[in-house]
């Protein structure tokens, strides 16, 4: 709707004094999603609503096919719902543009891969300074920004380190640091520790609890570890393309609630 005239549709986040928009950081209400695939249509989601609250901590768990990266694709700004109303910050994505969505993802999301998705040829400084580009931000600044980052994971020792010359664990600081170099409102990890051995995802997940409670960063992790899912602030179920209720006290699905249990040995 750029240049367009101003509808009242057109919803303005309201901007807290720190500069923080007061409405839900995200909002997804009764989204669906197919894909069409050989003339068959795929029902990935089937009518979710989710709210995520500023400086919130919540985990997606659920089965493998369920729907998860699906949700979070959508909740991230990279896909938009078949059906349904998708906010970020208060503002519709359907009133969107495809510009003004990539500027909107780039000024208040940040998105970790399980798969890292880093630059295999660039250094690491570079690979987390590449959203800045897109703002428009200019190179001495940037710089700085990406190596203030990458000290903040713990990687201002490997700046000029290309992918392929880091571990796993490395790497995947990596792409958090390139995830936060935009001061985002919420990070979004899909599998963040998916890749990594114990005592790593270990490290990674101290980072993102850190960020949570000392920067009010709100995240939103996916997790096939019940471990790591029971230390989010809450869980949200994905089955068949739809949210279990939310169950402390009314367990509606014996075997599959929201309690937290121990991994098996
Ligand atoms: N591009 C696509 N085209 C067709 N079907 C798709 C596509 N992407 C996902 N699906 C289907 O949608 C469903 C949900 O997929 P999704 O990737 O969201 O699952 P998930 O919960 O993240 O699983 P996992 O835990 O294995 O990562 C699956 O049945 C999948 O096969
Ligand atoms: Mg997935």
């Amino acid at each position: 709707m750029s240049g367009g005239s101003a509808s009242a549709s057109e919803v303005q986040p309201e901007r807290a004094p720190g500069g923080a928009s007061s409405a839900p950081a995200l909002e997804a209400v009764d989204v669906t999603r197919s894909y069409a695939l050989d003339g068959v249509s795929v029902e990935a989601l089937r009518g979710v609503s989710l709210t995520i609250a500023q400086g919130d901590y919540v985990a997606v768990v659920g089965p493998s096919g369920s729907g998860k990266s699906t949700l979070m694709h959508l909740l991230g700004g990279l896909d938009r719902p078949t059906t349904g109303t998708l906010r970020v910050g208060g503002r519709d994505v359907a009133d969107l543009t495809e510009d003004e969505l990539a500027q909107v993802r780039n000024e208040t999301l940040g998105f970790v891969f399980q798969a890292f998705q880093l630059l295999p040829r660039t250094s690491a400084v570079d690979n987390v300074a590449m959203p800045l580009v897109y703002r428009g931000v200019k190179r001495l600044e940037r710089r700085d920004r990406a190596v203030a980052a990458l000290t903040q994971v713990g990687m201002g020792h490997r700046l000029d380190h290309r992918p392929n010359q880091l571990s796993g664990g490395e790497q995947q600081r990596v792409a958090i640091a390139r995830a936060l170099v935009g001061q985002p409102q919420v990070l979004l990890a899909d599998e963040p520790t998916g890749n990594l051995d114990s005592r790593t995802g270990e490290e990674v997940m101290a980072l993102l609890e850190r960020l949570n409670a000392e920067q009010g960063v709100a995240v939103v992790l996916v997790t096939h570890d019940r471990d790591v899912a029971a230390r989010a602030r809450r869980q949200v179920r994905v089955r068949d393309g739809r949210l279990e209720p939310p169950s402390p006290g009314h367990p509606q699905h014996p075997g599959a609630g929201d309690v937290p249990r121990r991994l098996e040995a």
